[in-house]
């Protein structure tokens, strides 16, 4: 069994408005304080304009907020960009960047995502890097190669266990119902910490969480997060309803 802690992280995307927002965070942390112990950390990465009062309403129950993109640079002329420093300032203790979604609708790159990683890490925040092959790269038998080379060309300088989580999201599963069997997913989480040993270290390695995310439910978590190298889950869908995302949380338990 693995010493790396879970990470069930919950994706909103763009969904809530401040009224149903406080009340599903409220009901995460509500059920974050009465569980006596949970073997996994919980975060919740709202749309940015809901930081706060998230933050607000989960404080003082182990439940991390996080955004869920920054920009590059630190500060400047950036219309409607947000700072890592920013999110941090505003409660947050990690951020996704190059979600499938922000590199398909923004034509983010690898070399972005580096760079955003990297403005993450000098911020103070936990970086979750996404990385995930389409249907057609895995129809086309490319899947490890993708992989292997978005991780190659996100992973900024002074990447470690710490400050990075990777997230293996294939495209093809992300709200589509449609999961990676655990043999898919299982193979490509192997890959991705062989890479991470090759540039990082064994040890580094083995620290560093890697989620899975794609039609991640209730009803199949058990068996994706009790694989050797799924190290927990980042999830859209079923983090929208407390009930649901915490029962992906329990999945984590009697591994
Ligand atoms: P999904 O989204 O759980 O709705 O498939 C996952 C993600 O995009 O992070």
């Amino acid at each position: 069994m693995s010493t790396r802690r879970k990470l069930i992280a919950g994706n909103w995307k763009m969904n809530m408005l401040r009224a149903d927002g406080i009340v599903l965070a409220e009901a995460v942390a509500a059920r974050r304080r009465v569980e006596n112990w949970l073997p996994c950390d919980v975060l919740i990465c709202p749309p940015s304009t809901l930081i706060a009062p998230v933050v607000a309403a989960v404080a003082g129950n182990d439940v991390a907020v996080g955004g869920q993109d920054c920009h590059a640079k630190v500060s400047g002329a950036h219309t409607g960009d947000t700072a890592a420093a920013m999110l941090k300032d505003a409660g947050c203790s990690y951020v996704i960047v190059g979600h499938s979604e922000r590199r398909t609708d923004h034509a983010e790159t690898d070399a972005m995502v580096k760079a955003k990683a990297a403005a993450a890490h000098a911020a103070g925040l936990v970086a979750i890097i996404c990385i995930g092959e389409t249907l057609a790269e895995r129809d086309a038998g490319k899947t490890i190669d993708v992989n292997r080379t978005q991780l190659q060309g996100s992973l900024p300088e002074g990447t470690n266990a710490n400050n990075t989580v990777i997230a293996y999201e294939p495209v093809w599963a992300i709200g589509t119902g449609r999961v990676a069997t655990p043999e898919q997913a299982q193979e490509v989480h192997a890959v991705i910490r062989a890479e991470l040993e090759a540039r990082l270290g064994a040890d580094e390695a083995n620290k560093m969480r890697i989620l899975y995310g794609g039609s991640m439910k209730p009803d199949n978590a058990k068996i994706l997060l009790a694989l050797p190298d799924v190290d927990g889950g980042l999830i859209g869908g079923a983090s929208l309803k407390a009930d649901d995302f915490w029962a992906i949380a329990r999945a984590c338990e009697d591994e």
